[in-house]
């Protein structure tokens, strides 16, 4: 590294403002800077010998920034793009003087490298004038396979919006967008041969009765192919099989063992319907699919997903039970594997080299096929001992409260510390919680930090200030940031019983954003905590530059007669769930279809008894508790909850016991009332209720066996 110890040696004993260093991310191999400059203006692009198309993006950039000289007569200086065989594949040489720049290259690619290395090095002076500093670099990357993965399915993404993030990708030379294409809750590709895909499989229908969805045509796939391509990035597809395929079971019913109709997930998570591997039928559409696709795509790869394949549809399927005996496999594990190999020689006759999820290795992989490790350093070592080439990954969906920039700096794409069959790595976005307003606060700065790994094999010195200013263009553009190792927003309303007001709390990621609140006609902002005097539904919303970020937090509070009243509750809820095992569940604020949200209280395996003081003897006409259904999460409807009443506490009366006709079938989430009417108004100070767990797991569900949960909350008493 003789010229890096130089640039060194040089910013010691001569002024800063021309020698400091310049904000290249990733950073070179070698840099030395030189005195003097070379002014972006009447500048000319000359294309050497076999280099076509080599400028053509330099010299849009040129224009935008009117640099570029009219007609012969003015022009100054000289860009000139030669070719240079001894910069390999993807290097190349920058040489920049007063009165030229020389870019040295082997290949479109090589130049496309350079090209951006010049974008960036673009720096203005006191007058506003823009110029290269004299300068040399030598150039070229580490990793082969630089990418990042975006969840399409879960949140959509439009057109404009890829084009504008595949721009910032080009400009950090990462040279992979993998487009996670279909999954349980969108299907996201026009398929011409089987039009429901779109129209039913791309729109799923939320809990609050609105529609969500969209869809890229062929046309539009072209075009983001075309767009990333003229960056240098190849786009390779994923379409989720044999798992992972509820929106296009919805579409045609057939597709899935039991041949049911279900609808488009709304919720997140592994589901059990899969693509029936058993039938020909499912092979004849998975095949006119690819046969679609394929040619929409030049990247020599293909993703066919893999990953989180439960087997108890297969297992209880007749079809895919006589696969197996005819096949001779022993069991629906190597089914999987039968499935992918069946996919991956589909795929080889077409010409594409298949890509799964580290799952595929379930069973046995043909070595041919390329790994994509999400499981951890086993998975990575399993790949090797098969002789897989493997793209590691650094899931970006991770809050940066919990996946600090510093982790970021720590990854290493190795496998104990040894780079064999690493193709690269990709830091994939998965879209459950993100979307475009706020996908941003999980890629920057961090995929500054990651293509600086997988381009120059390491994270030098100095990448926080190198990635100031590219952080500070972003925002500029409208994309927010992680300025912190922070959650974009966080809030919380507890219940004061000394004054029956709540207070809402909320935490911001950055200092330069606000909340919104609004319940009923009355609005506002606020930065820290907002008191709420009334019930009703109130609406936090994180904005910043005046943009929503997020969808709002909704939060119901419900007027009723046991507010505030006194719980006795055994036994005591779990601590991981909710946050006020004292006043939860009289605290007037109702649980969300988030069994996270802090405001379910929940027991396992047991029969909560829950006790209310409500202070003095009350007329009661109603008692009602709300309970939670979310079935992957275990968390099931108690079979029934009787309520009793008592005017002393100690002699009791049974009013009723409510049921419900709510299957286990159904995954929820669902908020279901149990209802205990009185048939004439009851005086009385006490309220009992015991919630009746509805036992174990049945036997289809993953966690067969093992005791399920009861969320309540929250009692009320009318
Ligand atoms: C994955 O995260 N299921 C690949
Ligand atoms: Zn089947």
């Amino acid at each position: 590294m003789p010229f890096r110890r130089l640039l060194t040696g040089i910013v010691c004993c001569l002024p800063i403002v021309l020698f400091a260093q310049p904000a290249l991310v990733p950073w070179p191999t070698a840099i030395e800077l030189k005195e003097g400059i070379f002014p972006l203006k009447q500048v000319s692009v000359i294309e050497g010998e076999g280099a076509q198309g080599w400028g053509r993006m330099l010299r849009s950039d040129l224009v935008a920034n009117d640099a570029l000289a009219r007609n012969q007569d003015e022009i100054l200086h000289s860009v000139r793009f030669q070719r240079d065989t001894a910069q390999g594949e993807k290097g190349y040489a920058i040489t920049v003087e007063r009165d030229r720049v020389t870019i040295d290259a082997a290949t479109r690619q090589g130049a496309l490298n350079a090209t951006q290395t010049l974008r960036q090095l673009a720096t203005k002076d006191s007058t506003g004038t823009r110029h290269w500093p004299c300068v040399r670099i030598q150039d070229a990357p580490a990793f082969a396979w630089r990418g990042t993965m975006l969840d399409v399915s879960r949140h959509f993404y439009p057109v404009d919006f890829l084009k504008r993030y595949i721009d910032v990708l080009a400009s950090l030379k990462m040279n992979i967008f993998h487009w996670h294409l279909t999954d349980d809750q969108g299907w996201r590709v026009e398929v011409k041969k089987y039009p429901r895909l779109t129209e039913v499989g791309a729109w799923r229908t939320e809990a609050d009765g609105s529609r969500y969805g969209g869809f890229y045509t062929q046309q539009e796939v072209k075009e983001v192919v075309a767009y990333a391509e003229a960056r240098g990035i190849t786009v390779v597809p994923e379409i989720e099989f044999p798992g992972h395929c509820t929106a296009a079971i919805a579409a045609y019913p057939w597709l899935g063992c039991r041949q049911d109709t279900i609808a488009v997930a709304t919720t997140w998570g592994v589901f059990h319907d899969v693509y029936c591997v058993g039938r020909e039928s499912t092979w004849t559409f998975f095949q006119n699919v690819l046969d679609e696709l394929i040619p929409l795509f030049p990247s020599p790869w293909f993703h066919i997903g893999g990953d989180e394949v439960p087997k108890d549809r297969w297992q209880a399927c007749p079809d895919c039970q006589a696969r197996m005996k005819k096949e001779g496999l022993a069991d629906e594990h190597g089914m999987q594997a039968w499935a992918v190999q069946r996919l991956q020689k589909y795929l080889a006759k077409q010409g594409k080299r298949m890509i799964g999820w580290d799952e595929v290795l379930e069973g046995g992989l043909d070595s041919t096929a390329i790994v994509e490790v999400w499981r951890g350093d086993d998975e990575a070592r399993k790949a090797r001992a098969n002789g897989n080439a493997m793209i590691r990954t650094i899931y970006f969906d991770a809050s940066p409260a919990n996946l600090t920039l510093d982790k970021v700096k720590a990854f290493d794409p190795r496998v104990d510390g040894d780079a064999r069959g690493i193709l690269g790595a990709e830091c994939p976005v998965w879209s459950e919680r993100i979307d475009p307003r706020s996908i941003g606060w999980y890629v920057f700065p961090r995929i500054q930090v990651f293509a600086e790994r997988m381009w120059s094999g390491e994270v030098h010195d100095g990448i926080d200030a190198r990635i100031a200013p590219h952080i500070a263009r972003l925002e500029h553009e409208g994309w927010i940031t992680a300025t912190a190792d922070k959650d974009l927003f966080r809030s919380a309303v507890r219940f004061d019983p000394g004054t029956r007001t709540w207070r809402a709390t909320a935490a911001c990621g950055r200092p330069d954003m606000q909340v919104q609140w609004a319940m009923g006609k009355d609005s506002g902002v606020f930065v820290d905590s907002l008191v709420v005097q009334q019930t009703g539904t109130l609406r936090l919303t994180p904005v910043w530059n005046g943009n929503a970020v997020q969808d709002p937090t909704v939060i119901t509070i419900t007027p009723n007669k046991a507010l505030g009243a006194k719980q006795e509750v055994s036994p005591l809820p779990s601590e991981k769930y909710g946050r006020d095992p004292l006043q939860g569940l009289t605290d007037g604020l109702l649980g969300t279809a988030s069994y996270g949200d802090g405001l379910w209280q929940g027991w396992q395996g047991v029969d909560p008894v829950v006790i209310i003081d409500l202070d003095s003897v009350r007329t009661i006409r109603e008692l009602s508790i709300r309970c939670l259904q979310q079935v992957p999460a275990w968390i099931v409807l108690p079979t029934s909850i009787s309520f009793e009443t008592s005017p002393d506490g100690k002699a009791w009366t049974m009013l009723a016991t409510a049921t419900h006709q709510v299957p286990i079938e159904e995954a929820g989430p669902l908020v279901h009332d149990f209802i205990a009417h009185a048939r004439t108004p009851i005086k009385a100070r006490y309220v009992r209720a015991v919630l009746h767990n509805s036992g174990k797991l049945p036997a289809w569900h993953l966690g067969a066996g093992g005791d399920s949960w009861i969320f309540a909350d929250e009692v009320i008493v009318r």
